[in-house]
């Protein structure tokens, strides 16, 4: 049971989700996508490698990967009617707003790939999905600022093109750094997917009642907005932003501790690992390469963000209850090293999330027997009570 429901995604009699996508063990920090470890993934493939698999199950073969990677790029632009759509918010909009906003506004636009039960229909939906979500991120972004959006490019792979939406403008040549697109490449592939999550799991609740993917992709973005959830890494870095101007670390932890006190360590601790999250040391070693070629290994942030891994983990509050970075610890300081702002890093997280989201909705539709989710709970109210009228009620 989690809390006070017993989740039962209304697949199997266990109370618990079936899937081939993703395993987790908590115990040893390992994550595997489809029997390749996180750290190979990582080290040795890429976007298009990962997505591929997380969406087939197999690594695909080099004409596999021309011709996913062709179909992805062409699906790359949005509506121009949508694009409409960003004027519609204030300018101070947060960019998770918009985006669950737009994409379930998807749902509107593109009819011909709704049908859950079409196998066609189904991948169109999830290449749709996974190749609009940066388009639309960056569109987000640019209207925030006040500045032209910029077409995605057919040429650029798709992290390319995504810091090119991002940061290119008409006045100059926008330069793409390879080093930063390789360590966006990594850091898109470190967030794809992670089994059961609240966001995952919100996502195949609604698509176990058919509902339109687009729409459901929308439930699941505004799940991860959450800083319990992928809203963390931007709250860590506000996090490191008060330690390092008004909080000093010991403090910091103390009041981590203290119950009754709202401060919580962003960053650390989760509903599975309880030992070092894989990724958290993965994305330690991108954060260090990107902060060194960005010239910026001296970022006050990251001794902070040290310092309080250091004491943290060696301090008996946080290794008893095995509290431990998790992915969110080092992303933010990355991203905001590679020039991503502080409101974008949720939204980047749901981009590469919409991988596993559309993964596991896929495998989800094609279960035989489909079903729709009906977790159930304890009941703790009151049971059978005499109706008592108005005039008597005190
Ligand atoms: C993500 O589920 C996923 O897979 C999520 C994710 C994904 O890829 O989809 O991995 C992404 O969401 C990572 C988590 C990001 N969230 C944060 O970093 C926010 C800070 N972390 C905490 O809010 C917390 O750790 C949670 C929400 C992540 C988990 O909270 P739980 O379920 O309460 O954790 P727990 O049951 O293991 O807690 C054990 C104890 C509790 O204290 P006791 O009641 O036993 O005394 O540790 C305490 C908790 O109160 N605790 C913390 C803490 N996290 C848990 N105390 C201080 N600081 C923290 N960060």
């Amino acid at each position: 049971t989690t809390g006070m429901c017993t989740f039962d995604p209304g697949f199997t009699s266990t109370g618990a989700c079936q899937s081939q996508i993703t395993f987790i063990d908590g115990k040893k920090g390992v994550l595997v996508y489809r029997g390749y470890s996180i750290d190979d993934l990582a080290e040795k493939g890429d976007f298009i490698d990962a997505t591929y698999l997380l969406l087939h199950g197999e690594l695909p073969t080099k004409s596999q990967r021309e011709k996913f990677n062709f179909e992805l790029t062409h699906h790359s632009l949005v509506h121009e009617q949508l694009i409409k759509f960003f004027q519609g918010f204030k300018h101070d909009a947060h960019p998770m707003a918009i985006m669950v906003g737009v994409v379930g506004a998807l749902a509107a636009f593109y009819s011909d790939s709704a049908d859950i039960g079409n196998p066609a229909e189904r991948m169109r939906s999830c290449l749709r999905l996974i190749a609009k979500m940066p388009t639309l991120a960056a569109i987000a972004y640019k209207t925030s600022i006040g500045q032209p959006i910029v077409y995605p490019r057919n040429d650029l792979s798709y992290s390319e093109n995504f810091l090119h939406m991002l940061f290119a403008v008409p006045t100059e040549t926008y330069k793409i750094d390879p080093e930063l697109a390789r360590a966006l490449e990594i850091i898109l592939v470190l967030h794809m997917d992670h089994e059961q999550n609240a966001s995952t799991s919100t996502v195949r609740t609604a698509g176990s009642s058919q509902a339109n993917p687009f729409a459901c992709i929308a439930s699941g973005i505004a799940a991860l907005w959450g800083p319990a959830h992928g809203g963390a890494n931007e709250a860590v870095l506000r996090m490191l932003e008060v330690i390092g101007h008004v909080e000093n670390i010991p403090d910091a932890l103390e009041r981590a501790k203290d119950k009754n006190d709202p401060f919580r360590l962003m960053g650390f601790g989760h509903r599975v690992y309880k030992t070092y999250d894989p990724r958290a040391k993965i994305m330690r070693s991108v954060c260090h390469g990107v902060l060194k070629a960005a010239k910026k290994e001296n970022d006050p942030l990251l001794k902070i963000a040290l310092e309080l891994e250091r004491i943290a983990t060696s301090d008996e509050y946080f290794i008893k209850r095995g509290l431990y970075p998790n992915v969110d610890f080092y992303s933010g300081i990355t991203l905001r090293a590679m020039g991503i702002p502080v409101s974008m890093y949720t939204v980047l997280f749901a981009v590469a999330r919409t991988v596993g989201w559309v993964s596991q909705w896929k495998e989800m539709a094609e279960d035989p027997v489909p079903r729709i989710s009906r977790p159930r709970q304890m009941y703790l109210g009151v049971m059978q009570r005499g109706f008592v009228s108005v005039e008597s009620r005190g």
